[in-house]
């Protein structure tokens, strides 16, 4: 991602329709960190972009805090008109293959088990990632933190 990437991903952002205010600002504030520090290490993201060089989706990403190969994705979003072409799978398959480079062996996403996130938890599942963990009632009453997953195959802990 490059910083004329940035109002194509915030459109991303704003459009999809799963994220709340709360999680658009935050999502946003990520995409700030990691366009105006450039020695910051916490996150990374990339953008897949559609054959005319369009943006359509985003993916943000970093090593866990306090932990030895372990990194969390963040945040996804592929643009609503876009969605089951490819784009978010190439995204996860490229941040795998660039964990696995810097030494990582585990990733893990979480997500909400709302039912607006059911496709969201499928894309997840498709793709190896497992359900790890389960908070009840973390987001709000009768919304629960999914923790779903990877282990990369051939280091540390692969599977
Ligand atoms: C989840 C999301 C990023 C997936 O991106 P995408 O570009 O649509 O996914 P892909 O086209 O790469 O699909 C990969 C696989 O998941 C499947 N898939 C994608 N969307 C799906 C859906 N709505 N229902 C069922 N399966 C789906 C695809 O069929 C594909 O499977 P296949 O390889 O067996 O054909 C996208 O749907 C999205 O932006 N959702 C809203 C935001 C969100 O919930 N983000 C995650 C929380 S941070």
């Amino acid at each position: 991602m490059v910083a004329a990437d940035r109002s194509a991903v915030a459109g991303i952002i704003s459009r999809v329709g799963n994220f709340n205010q709360a999680e658009i600002d935050c999502a946003l504030e990520l995409v700030g960190v990691y366009l105006n520090d450039p020695h910051q290490k916490d996150y990374h993201l990339l953008v897949a972009e559609k054959p005319d060089g369009a943006v359509g989706a985003y993916a943000c990403w970093g090593p866990t805090p306090l932990t030895t190969g372990t990194y969390d994705l963040y945040w996804i979003a592929t643009d609503p008109c876009l969605q089951g072409q490819g784009l978010g799978q190439a995204l996860v398959g490229e941040i795998e293959r660039r964990v696995r480079a810097a030494g990582g062996r585990l990733i893990l996403v979480e997500t909400s088990s709302k039912d607006s996130y059911a496709a969201t938890i499928d894309f997840y599942r498709r793709l190896g990632y497992r359900e790890e963990a389960r908070i009840r009632d973390f987001y709000d009453v009768g919304d629960d933190r999914l923790v779903f997953a990877k282990r990369l195959a051939g280091q540390g802990a692969g599977e």
